[in-house]
């Protein structure tokens, strides 16, 4: 037998088992932002590499190591995306959706590439599902976004939630914050990283993220932003904390909060659910990002929702649709019997159907292997009795059911 091929590091299949999970929940989550009027947008996997040198940011992590970055046979460099705020952007500016609404709400689903370490909850391949609302400037939005996610943990019963929320201030704000940080470290330079000592020169805000612990020990003591905001920055986030407290949703505040992307301005969320390390989901405004690419000043927020670690903590709901195995009796059953089943289709029940050839004993031998409750069966005799035979593998029971019948049956059978 020839060798088999594996699955590439860090990506992987979602079988049957898992999807039937994350088919229901993607399906409750689109189903939300409609009732909040976001409208759906599907933009591409790949875009051009420099829309996230220019929107996630050159010296992020993610743009420096993660990126799958290919050139395409005309040269153009191109990327898969490592996430897809930067691609709603461009799509927002491409087609002037500014023009259509004064606020716009739009979501988005699909797979996303990051060339991370593969563990736990971190894959190469993830899939998210996001939403960002642009024209609006009112913290109400952003409290929005996390009733929204509110709504969603709600409908999916999960109780153990909490929101870590900050602010990374305006522009303003995020230039004073970036000379006293660079104040900061600059005396512990020699312990930085080789990451970090390029990023005090040229980014120096995404020191804040790295994971390397020489780093981490002199951030400890690292003056927060919260210091320095100014009094737009603080009404703003007193606003939302005020609005979410009084709808009852559970969240901190958490300092050292900022996030590993640079278009952030003002309020950054994360949620984490089970007490998990890794966030779910997670967003913030970025009230400068439409402009930076071009576009006119344009206030914007939203958030992403991981779908492999949220769909890892949703309890399955067990599966609501009956099915029915169908299997027929020779060539002639077969011919007039699925044409027959097929007019008894319908919405309510799973009408699964074998064509093999098959013995009366071993069709019900695997019907029976396989779980099957309710079976019917097409054979020369039915065939020229105009009925199919009904048995219920549960009791044993059978029953034979006319042609014309079939269709009130099987609806029948769904209600009883
Ligand atoms: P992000 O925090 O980079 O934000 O990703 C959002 C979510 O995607 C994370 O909370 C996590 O659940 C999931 N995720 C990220 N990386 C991985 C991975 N390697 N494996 C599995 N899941 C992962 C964004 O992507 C922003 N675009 C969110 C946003 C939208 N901000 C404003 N609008």
């Amino acid at each position: 037998m020839a060798d088999l091929l594996k699955s590439v590091r860090g990506m992987r299949d979602i079988l049957p088992d898992e999807t039937r999970v994350w088919q229901s929940t993607e399906r409750l989550i689109f189903e939300i932002l409609e009732e909040f009027g976001f409208e759906e947008i599907r933009i591409p996997i790949v875009e051009q590499f420099s829309l996230f040198q220019r929107s996630v940011g050159s010296f992020t992590d993610i743009v420096q190591k993660e990126m799958y970055v290919f050139k395409d046979k005309a040269d153009r460099i191109l990327a898969l995306r490592p996430e897809a705020t930067a691609g709603v952007v461009r799509a927002y500016l491409e087609h002037q959706l500014y023009m259509r609404k004064k606020i716009t709400r739009l979501y988005y689903s699909g797979p996303m590439f990051r060339y991370d370490r593969p563990q736990k909850g971190r894959y190469r391949q993830f899939y998210q599902v996001g939403a960002e609302i642009f024209g609006g400037e009112s913290p109400y939005f952003d409290a929005e976004l996390i009733i929204i996610l509110g709504n969603i943990l709600q409908r999916l019963d999960i109780k153990k939630y909490i929101f870590e929320i900050n602010s990374v201030g305006c522009d303003r704000c995020k230039v004073e914050y970036t000379g006293r940080l660079q104040q900061f470290l600059s005396p512990h330079k020699d312990g930085l990283c080789h990451d970090c000592k390029l990023r005090l020169q040229n980014n120096v805000l995404r020191v804040l993220d790295c994971k390397v612990a020489s780093c981490r020990r002199i951030l400890e003591d690292v003056p927060s932003i919260q210091k320095i905001l100014c009094s737009d920055c603080k009404k703003h986030q007193e606003i939302l904390y005020r609005t979410l407290e009084k709808i009852g949703i559970e969240f901190v505040e958490n300092k050292n909060l900022v996030r590993g992307l640079d278009y952030y301005t003002m309020t950054v969320f994360e949620l984490k659910i089970n007490n998990e390390e890794n966030a779910v989901a997670g967003g913030g405004r970025y009230d400068n990002l439409v402009a930076d690419l071009g576009g006119p000043k344009t206030f914007a927020a939203g958030f992403a929702i991981g779908m492999d670690r949220l769909c890892n903590s949703v309890i399955p709901k067990l599966e609501n649709k009956m099915s029915i195995f169908v299997f027929f009796l020779g060539q002639k059953a077969l011919q007039d019997g699925i044409t027959l089943v097929n007019q008894a289709r319908n919405n309510e029940i799973r009408i699964i159907a074998d064509y093999t050839e098959r013995s009366l004993k071993n069709h019900l031998k695997i019907a029976d292997k396989e779980g099957a409750e309710h079976v019917l069966i097409l054979g020369e005799d039915e065939l020229s009795q105009q009925v199919f035979l009904y048995k219920n593998m549960k009791d044993g029971s059978q029953r034979k059911i006319r042609f014309e019948h079939l269709s009130n049956f099987l609806k029948g059978l769904r209600n009883a």
